[in-house]
């Protein structure tokens, strides 16, 4: 009888303790953590979205989530949620939240990444206890990191892309133990890493990329049994990379480039065996490539590009690396053949530039047939019609890059060539003879062209103008003659302001990197390639036509030294666009049309050296050209040095610009300004990088003149 009451009131009380629970779960979140969110809420300058503080149970607000009850030990008074995780990414959170997140004891994730909470961190935050993800990323939060970081139950730490400041002092391992991912990139730490990372043993993902780190890596470093993932990129590290990597046998992706390291590369890589991606260009290494490294069997991005690597590069052996399908070798000191790598079947990115390899250009890389991205730019290659011939059977080919080497041979013309994915197609400073080749017109999809220095003769083939996706042209120096044919007035991609396939050609495959801190912008693809057509320094008679006025998107267009007359086309003021027009160097007649003014991005303008008279407009951006962009021509009146006598006769084709729309202008004057400079500047830098070709474009008349 005892015995059942007891275990009725048992089963009484069982199911009323259910039901409070599930009550709970709906209602109540712990006053504490009301209390402690809203003294974060507070210190910020805006209310976050979603947080409704009349409304008692902070577990529904936005970013909060709550543990349940039973997961806790349960007082019978107290039934409460606590809120275990805070994650709030991009909500546009501005202010100071010191010191506002102390109470949450049992928090566990804090995401509060990209948002954008300045100055420094709420020193005692990372005294909860029970905090096991926190995600401040992407914030703007500076100071020193915090390193006496307490919680024994942190397991990833992502403070990267800040502005914190101080050593990396991983004193932390000793209690953190459990943390896997530490992500500390892109801030501004500096000096040398202090020992300490050998007690992070559950460690797999450490990313100290984008710093001003400095010295040798710590020995510990290399105790990290787990470390998957090492990032170091974009450092100040120097010294040898010690031979003790070897020990980090569960590596599959590291990272050293851009910092400092030299001497040879360890031969460590038998122990890497989980290694897939490896990259250490731009540093100092030398010497010939490591017999480990060229036979592993995982390796499928090898990037080992700007530095100075020597020898033969027959080492890489295919047959052992067959996952191979990126390898970048640009700028380094290699010499030899190229031949073996053609049982590299899974190549896809070849990048070879800037070295010293010679020989016929091997028939056998007809067998690449996965290539699409390929540079040889640089070297001492010969038998261009062979290069041709065989990669015309490499079909993915989508980046073909073959710059300075074949030097004097001849643009096959005869072939029956057809590139049919190539969408950039570069041959440049060949001093190839010979003429812009037919076949050209078979690569529907190309969009960049840049046949520059070289020798090529002859007109430009109207079927040039079959290529609808074209919108950079380089045919500039060279002797082509006749005039411009007028399908180059319909490049499709030049009309259609919405071609919006421009940008992507290039993703994951860097030819042009820089270093993110510099002033320039990063462009690992050409997306800051600018829309141009670039036809100077040939031979060409005739008039420009009006109809340029239909490439609606061209933003640089080079006409100069030629042999051009007739007029300068008003209609030139429809290409809204233009950053550059330099018609110097011809034999234009008539006057400079006022409605060019108009051109708000207009940042070069040079008309120099022709026969042009009348009034140089004065409204807008020619404000700011200087007088040697209208030297040299008839008559050309207008700018102090050139004061008008009297008031000339004005054509009357124009549509002069009143007094209303100049002060409109003036206000747009500075911001197209220095956007066309750093427009300028990319396509400069990037065009230049591309052909291997380091003249700054002042020289290229000197060049011309000696090469005559
Ligand atoms: C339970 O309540 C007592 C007294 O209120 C308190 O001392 C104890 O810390 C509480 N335990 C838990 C787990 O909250
Ligand atoms: C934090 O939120 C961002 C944006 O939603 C997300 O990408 C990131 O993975 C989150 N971090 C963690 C540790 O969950
Ligand atoms: C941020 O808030 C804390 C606490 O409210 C305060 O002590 C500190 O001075 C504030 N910092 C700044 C820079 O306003
Ligand atoms: C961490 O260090 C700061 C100063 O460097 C100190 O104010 C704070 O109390 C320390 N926090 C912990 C949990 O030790
Ligand atoms: C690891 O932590 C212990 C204390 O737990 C400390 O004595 C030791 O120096 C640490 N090791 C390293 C390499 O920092
Ligand atoms: C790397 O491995 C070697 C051989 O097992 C060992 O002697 C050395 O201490 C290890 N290095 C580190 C930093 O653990
Ligand atoms: C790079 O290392 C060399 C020694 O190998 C040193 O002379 C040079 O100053 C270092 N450069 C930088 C930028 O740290
Ligand atoms: C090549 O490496 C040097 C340092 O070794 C660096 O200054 C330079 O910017 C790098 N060049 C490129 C194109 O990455
Ligand atoms: C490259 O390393 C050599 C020694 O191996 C050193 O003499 C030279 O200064 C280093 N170059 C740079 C740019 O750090
Ligand atoms: C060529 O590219 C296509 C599309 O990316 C791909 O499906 C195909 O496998 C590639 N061919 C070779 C031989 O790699
Ligand atoms: C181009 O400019 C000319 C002359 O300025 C004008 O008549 C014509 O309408 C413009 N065309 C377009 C498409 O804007
Ligand atoms: C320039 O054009 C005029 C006629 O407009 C012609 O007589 C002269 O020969 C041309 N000059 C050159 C260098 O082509």
């Amino acid at each position: 009888m005892g015995i059942t009451l007891l275990f009725l009131f048992h089963s009484l009380f069982c199911c009323f303790f259910y039901a409070h629970v599930s009550i709970s779960i709906d209602a109540k979140c712990h006053p504490a953590d009301i209390k402690a969110l809203k003294s974060f809420a507070n210190g910020l300058d805006s209310p976050v979205q979603g947080w409704d503080y009349g409304f008692s149970d902070c577990c529904k607000w936005r970013g909060v989530t709550c543990n349940t009850p039973a997961a806790l030990k349960l007082n019978d008074s107290s039934v409460f949620s606590r809120v275990v995780a805070l994650e709030l990414p991009q909500e546009g959170l501005r202010g100071n939240v010191s010191e506002s997140l102390v109470d949450l004891v049992y928090l566990r994730t804090l995401n509060l990444s990209t948002n954008f909470l300045s100055r420094s961190l709420p020193v005692n935050l990372f005294s909860l206890q029970s905090l096991e993800v926190i995600d401040l990323s992407s914030n703007d939060l500076s100071g020193y990191a915090p390193w006496n970081i307490s919680s024994s139950s942190i397991t990833f730490l992502d403070i990267s892309k800040n502005k914190f400041i101080g050593d990396v002092d991983p004193g932390f391992c000793s209690t953190a133990k459990q943390i896997q991912v530490l992500k500390l990139s892109s801030n501004r730490f500096h000096g040398r890493v202090l020992p300490g990372f050998g007690n992070c043993s559950s460690l797999e993902h450490l990313s100290l990329a984008s710093n001003f780190l400095s010295g040798d890596l710590p020995q510990d470093l290399f105790a990290l049994f787990n470390l998957k993932t090492l990032e170091l990129r974009d450092n100040w590290f120097s010294g040898e990379l010690s031979f003790q990597l070897g020990n980090l046998s569960n590596l599959v992706f590291l990272d050293v480039s851009s910092n400092n390291f030299s001497r040879l590369l360890p031969d460590v890589f038998f122990n890497l065996r989980k290694l897939e991606q490896f990259a250490a260009s731009s540093n100092n290494f030398s010497g010939v490539l490591p017999v480990s490294l060229c036979n592993s069997p995982t390796i499928s991005s090898l990037s080992l590009d700007n530095n100075s690597f020597s020898g033969s590069i027959d080492v890489i052996n295919c047959s052992a690396m067959v996952r191979l399908v990126s390898l970048n070798l640009g700028s380094n000191h290699f010499t030899g053949r190229i031949e073996s790598l053609s049982s590299c079947h899974q190549l896809r990115i070849a990048n070879l530039a800037k070295n010293r390899f010679e020989g016929d250009f091997p028939e056998s890389f007809k067998n690449l047939r996965s290539l699409s991205h390929f540079s040889i730019s640089r070297n001492g290659l010969r038998n261009l019609s062979s290069a041709l011939t065989t990669l015309n059977h490499c079909k993915n080919l989508t980046v073909l890059i073959l710059t300075f080497n074949f030097y004097g041979e001849i643009m096959p013309a005869n072939l029956n060539l057809r590139f049919e994915n190539t969408r950039l197609f570069v041959i440049a400073n060949c001093g190839l003879t010979g003429s812009v080749p037919p076949w050209l017109s078979n690569s529907a999809k190309l969009q960049i062209l840049d046949l520059s220095w070289n020798s090529l003769s002859g007109e430009i083939p109207s079927s040039i103008g079959d290529l609808r996706r074209l919108f950079y042209l380089d045919l500039s120096n060279n002797s082509l003659s006749g005039s411009i044919p007028r399908s180059i007035t319909q490049f499709h991609s030049l009309i259609d302001l919405n071609n919006s396939l421009k940008g992507e050609i290039f993703e994951g495959f860097s030819f042009f990197s820089r270093k993110s801190q510099s002033a320039g912008r990063q462009y690992k693809q050409l997306l800051g390639m600018p829309p141009l057509v670039d036809l100077s320094y040939n031979e060409l008679s005739g008039i420009i036509s009006a109809e340029f006025g239909n490439l609606r998107d061209l933003h640089v267009l080079d006409l100069s030294n030629n042999k051009l007359s007739g007029k300068i086309p008003n209609t030139l003021s429809n290409l809204t666009d233009l950053e550059s027009v330099d018609l110097s160097y011809n034999n234009l007649t008539g006057t400079i049309p006022p409605s060019l003014a108009n051109l708000n991005f207009l940042s070069t303008f040079n008309v120099a050296h022709n026969h042009l008279h009348g009034r140089i407009p004065s409204q807008g951006q020619f404000r700011t050209f200087p007088n040697s962009s209208f030297v040299s021509n008839d008559d050309l009146c207008g700018l102090q040095t050139f004061s008008c006598e009297e008031e000339s006769e004005s054509d009357d084709e124009e549509n002069s610009i009143g007094e209303d729309e100049d002060e409109s202008l003036r206000s747009l004057v500075s911001v197209p300004l220095s956007f066309g400079a750093a427009v300028g500047f990319v396509s400069t830098a990037a065009v230049c990088f591309f052909s291997g070709m380091m003249f700054p474009r002042e020289k290229k008349r000197e060049f011309r003149r000696l090469r005559h």
